[in-house]
């Protein structure tokens, strides 16, 4: 999301899978445990037809950012099983995804059991898989009737915020591996600094949808993060952020808790630089609750390059992704030094990736990152995982099912799901690390 983007928003499951089951009771996680191999998706963006949550109604309105609406996405609310069965063939040890809030309090004040069930059986299945669960609570969406009360920017968003984790937490707290809190709360700040920053044309159209959205809702606003002032967000997703931590840990006190921050790769291009008035903008507030946290999420896709004038251009025939990012793998690398000295906190990296139709350009993409991260590990960085992002080609916000960041392809009418041959580049250098 330019700010909803940051690159522009920048078998066996079946229907019903597991609802005769009983809700599992967890033995404990283990904390610990080595490295985590994962993938990530998120509630929106795989599972489909969340039509309680604000981008949702986002993607209905007219007029819309959206390309196009999310509709069925992967049906992985069906589907989960599956895709939690190819996390496993592929010899990965970690599965991160979110739980969705708009699902689990689809009306202020009422809470879906049965979601909450849902939700745990995945955190359940996983552990049974022997796939430990990164569990991430705010991905993007929040609930319709939240954002239409003016989100963020209203003085009880962070308790209401808590009040939701807190039930997660005591439901399927002790099943998780570790917990995200945010995804990404500073991509608003970060969208600030974009080397092709929104048009007014499209800020327009941003402050059109959102008003389509309020009197959609029968309310005067329609507020979300990352949608709106960044510098407003900043003190209530840090106050909702704490008090999610410690409605974690009031139920599981050794559950490791952070949040993921985008953090491209930011070079310093020429004399004059903009680079520390960036860090000190679009990552200070959030560095400065991490290190009260357990580890930093870092999530990062490319670089940047910070001359005098602010963020510019990749170089003149730079390799290019689909989404028009500089093809740079090594980025992580730096990105994760970076998150790591500036919070002195362990790192997971939460995502990485490379939207590409062309899979072979992926197969190059992850051994180049894995092997920057692997740079950083022998200097020192303690780095807890690497998660790449995406599990799935999926629904990838104002771009809608353009973009390619799936390990797995989807055929959008059958939902069938194709491992493609960087999954396996993947799968065979975790397999030699374990
Ligand atoms: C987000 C994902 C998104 C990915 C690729 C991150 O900004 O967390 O939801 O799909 O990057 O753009």
């Amino acid at each position: 999301m330019t700010a909803v983007t940051r690159r522009a928003l920048v078998a066996g499951a079946g229907a019903g899978a597991g609802l005769a089951l009983a809700p599992p009771a967890f033995a404990r996680a283990a904390t610990g445990g080595g490295f985590l191999w994962g993938a990530a998706t998120a509630a929106h963006q795989v599972e489909g037809n969340n039509v309680a949550s604000d981008i949702w109604l986002l993607e209905q309105v007219r007029p819309t950012l959206f390309a196009e609406p999310s509709g069925d996405a992967c049906d992985s609310l069906h589907r989960w099983r599956e895709d939690i069965a190819i996390v496993r063939a592929l010899g990965l040890n970690c599965y991160r995804f979110s739980v969705e809030w708009a699902r689990i309090e689809p009306a202020e004040g009422q809470i879906s059991q049965a979601y909450l069930d849902h939700y745990a059986r995945m955190i359940a299945h996983c552990r049974d898989s022997g796939i430990r669960p990164v569990v991430t609570l705010h991905h993007f969406t929040s609930p319709r009737w939240f954002s239409a009360r003016g989100g963020w920017e209203q003085p009880d968003a962070p308790d209401r915020f808590a009040a939701f984790v807190d039930r997660v937490a005591r439901r399927m707290g002790d099943g998780i591996d570790h917990a995200v809190t945010f995804n990404e709360p500073n991509l608003g700040k970060l969208g600030e600094w974009s080397a092709t920053p929104m048009s007014e044309a499209v800020r327009r159209r941003m402050r059109a949808m959102l008003a389509a959205a309020a009197k959609a809702s029968g309310s005067d606003r329609f507020s979300l993060l990352n949608a709106g002032d960044p510098d407003a967000m900043i003190a209530p997703v840090i106050a909702a952020h704490r008090l999610a931590r410690a409605a974690l840990k009031a139920v599981r006190g050794d559950l490791p808790v952070g949040m993921s921050l985008a953090i491209p790769d930011d070079q310093p291009a020429g004399a004059g630089s903009r680079i520390e008035e960036k860090r000190r903008a679009v990552y200070e507030p959030f560095f400065a609750a991490a290190r009260e946290d357990d580890f930093i999420g870092v999530q990062t896709y490319s670089r940047s390059r910070i001359g005098p004038d602010g963020a510019l251009p990749p170089p003149d025939g730079a390799e290019r992704t689909q989404t028009g990012d500089e093809y740079y793998p090594q980025a992580i690398g730096n990105s994760i030094r970076y998150a790591h000295r500036a919070t002195e906190k362990p790192v997971l990296v939460t995502e990485n990736g490379i939207a590409t139709a062309d899979d072979a350009q992926r197969a190059r993409f992850i051994p180049a990152a894995i092997a920057s991260v692997d740079a950083a590990r022998r200097d020192g960085v303690p780095v807890l995982g690497y998660i790449h992002w995406s599990l799935l080609d999926n629904f990838e916000w104002f771009a809608g099912y353009g973009p390619k960041f799936g390990l797995v392809a989807v055929d959008r009418q059958t939902f069938a799901r194709t491992v493609k041959p960087s999954a396996h580049v993947y799968a065979d250098i975790v397999s030699k690390r374990s």
